[in-house]
């Protein structure tokens, strides 16, 4: 065991050794704990081990995706520029990129791919529904996160793909979304309802169907009869690509529960954040799949561990040397102290928490991250945390 700021942490490689035969590595857990700005600092990482990484981020923090040269993305790779490096006073041996995720986009390509011919994507992409159910649709973020994920694995362009992910309320909502998703395309209750709608559009896409019996025309009240049509024409578009969907999800899925993928847990040291991210970590399990690290992010240091002056008198002499007045009532040398014991309060009760973590998930290798001075928006500031993802030694 060693002593790292103060809490005990049982010997364990850096979290790229870990990572070392993962091609992909999701980052998930609450929201807010810091996901975006850990998948940048794994990807950052392997760049700098000689990699060719890839950072896929969803809604990144403005300023992270700026400092990362993301300004003028679309759904493409961008390679981050040298000189961004060279800011950080960064020599990386490898590449990173970083791309955001267009849900759009990604469905749209997706259609094009599964389509039988480029007529039958039109006709879908066209389809009004088919605009606002690709981006409105439970799970299709996360259907669309992963299916980029697997399309980019299968280009072999990245030695490793990052996968940062929105806040979701369950981390099986990543590995469920292609189900979920099949069930709404492929749903046979729409599909007898729309029966007599479905039968007309089949024999023109072009031609106006009328809902027609009791059902029908009730629904069409309060839907709008355009609604049901878009639907019929929608699922006659879709009809016999299924199969390929399915297909597509089952493979998706596979790669996610298979060897290559690794979920990194992220977390604060807040008990509401660990009560979210052990809950995570039992959905994982419950799907047979393992968590191969658990960060804890934005641990508070404790201040009487920097070796700085901390008493009152300690503080006075400083305060004298810097020349800053010691004025105020009560003086601020003494006020200085206090916030100084006030933060030690903290650091000491989120050190408590890391200490029950390790505790709850003694195999679970577990990492932590001091909160930072300042926001993490560059280069550097990622690499400041990848600092601490390293290796701890006896
Ligand atoms: N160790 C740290 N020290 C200081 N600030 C941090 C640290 N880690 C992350 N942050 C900051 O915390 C904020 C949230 O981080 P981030 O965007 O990575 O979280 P997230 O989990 O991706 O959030 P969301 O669930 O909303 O996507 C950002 O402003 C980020 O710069
Ligand atoms: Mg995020």
């Amino acid at each position: 065991m060693s002593r790292l700021e103060g809490w005990s942490i049982a010997r364990r490689p850096a979290l790229d050794q870990v990572l070392a035969r993962r091609r992909v590595v999701c980052c998930v857990g609450p929201g807010g704990v810091g996901k975006t700005t850990t998948a940048a600092a794994l990807a950052l990482r392997a760049a700098m081990a000689g990699k060719r990484s890839l950072v896929l981020t969803i809604d990144p923090a403005r300023r992270l995706a700026n400092s990362l040269g993301l300004k003028a993305l679309g759904n493409r790779e961008t390679r981050i520029d040298d000189t961004l490096f060279q800011a950080a006073g960064l020599h990386p041996r490898g590449e990173m990129y970083a791309m955001m995720l267009d849900l759009k986009l990604t469905w749209d390509e997706l259609v094009q791919r599964q389509a039988p011919s480029p007529e039958r994507a039109r006709q879908i992409l066209d389809n009004r529904l088919y605009q606002k159910l690709s981006t409105a649709m439970a799970g299709s973020l996360e259907y669309m996160a992963m299916e980029k994920v697997s399309e980019l694995r299968s280009s072999g362009r990245f030695d490793v793909v990052v996968l940062d992910t929105p806040p979701t309320a369950n981390a099986l909502d990543f590995l469920r979304a292609p189900d979920r998703i099949l069930d709404v395309l492929d749903n046979d209750a729409m599909r007898i309802l729309l029966g007599p709608m479905l039968k007309v559009s089949r024999i023109g896409l072009k031609l106006f169907a009328l809902p027609t019996g009791l059902v029908l025309r009730t629904l069409a009240k309060f839907t709008g009869q355009d609604f049901l049509r878009d639907l019929a024409q929608f699922m006659v578009a879709f009809e016999g690509m299924y199969e390929g969907f399915k297909q597509r999800a089952g493979q998706v899925k596979k790669l996610l529960s298979g060897p290559e993928t690794a979920f990194v847990l992220v977390t604060t040291p807040s008990p509401l954040s660990i009560e979210d991210a052990l809950f995570f970590h039992r959905s994982l399990k419950a799907d047979g799949i393992s968590t191969a690290a658990l960060v804890v992010n934005r641990v508070q240091r404790d201040p009487h561990r920097f070796g700085g002056p901390d008493s009152a008198p300690a503080l006075r002499e400083a305060l004298q040397l810097a020349q800053i007045p010691d004025g105020g009532d009560p003086p601020l040398s003494q006020r200085l102290a206090r916030t100084l014991v006030e933060q030690s309060t903290l650091a000491d009760l989120d050190r408590r928490q890391v200490q029950e973590l390790l505790r709850t998930l003694p195999d679970v290798p577990l990492y932590v991250v001091p909160r930072l001075r300042k926001d993490v928006h560059d280069l550097a500031g990622l690499w400041q945390i990848d600092q601490c993802l390293s290796a701890v030694e006896e």
